[in-house]
């Protein structure tokens, strides 16, 4: 089997997009990047896919049927795998439903704790070092209808440091954590299916 056809969405600087483009290229994963999708004109993520020649295009969630066009994107690509790469924006019902138990996200803490309405980017990081947490990481799982709520496929932890700042731990838990089980995740998905 040749591996699954994936489609990525992002909205910022898509270092865990790179993630997965350096798994491909290097022979790590067996699927393909078919597309990539971003909400935002300046996502860098954009520039990334582009210098990889991975198909990229900007949709712009204030243009009547965002989601519909999402939808139909992904599938003019025959994408059978969504992954949400620091994608910041709620996900419609229409794609959750044609994409049940094939769309992932990434998130930057240990659900369920740090997670939900609210939750997001540096967000997540100046709850986690308010709680006085010892330890954080990211978390990668099955998207729902809920908010980082739907089935954990895979999890990995680093430690919180007492001089650490939010960007200081968030820096970690990207680094050290979401750039890894993203791919790891990706790779379980592949052999599952296969
Ligand atoms: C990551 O921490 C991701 O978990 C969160 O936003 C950040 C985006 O990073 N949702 P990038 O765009 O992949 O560099």
């Amino acid at each position: 089997m040749s591996g699954l056809r994936i489609g990525v969405l992002v909205s910022g600087s898509g270092s865990n997009l790179q993630s997965i483009i350096d798994a491909v290229e290097a022979g790590n994963l067996r699927s393909k990047i078919v597309c990539i999708l971003s909400n935002k004109e300046d996502a860098y993520g954009l520039v990334r896919a582009r210098k990889h020649g991975i198909p990229a295009y900007f949709i712009d969630p204030k243009e009547e049927d965002y989601d519909g066009r999402v939808l139909n994107c992904l599938q003019d690509y025959e994408v059978d795998l969504v992954v949400l790469a620091g994608y910041l924006k709620i996900v419609a019902l229409n794609m959750i439903e044609a994409y049940k138990g094939r769309i992932i996200n990434i998130h930057p803490s240990l659900l369920p704790k740090f997670g939900g309405k609210g939750y997001y980017g540096i967000k997540v990081h100046e709850a986690v070092l308010a709680a006085h947490e010892i330890e954080s990481g990211a978390t990668v799982h099955f998207v729902d209808t809920g908010i980082d709520t739907g089935e954990t496929i895979i999890q990995g932890k680093v430690p919180v440091y007492e001089n650490d700042t939010p960007s200081d731990l968030g820096k970690r838990v990207l680094d050290e954590v979401e750039h890894k089980i993203l791919v790891q995740a990706i790779k379980k998905l592949e052999e599952e299916r296969a």
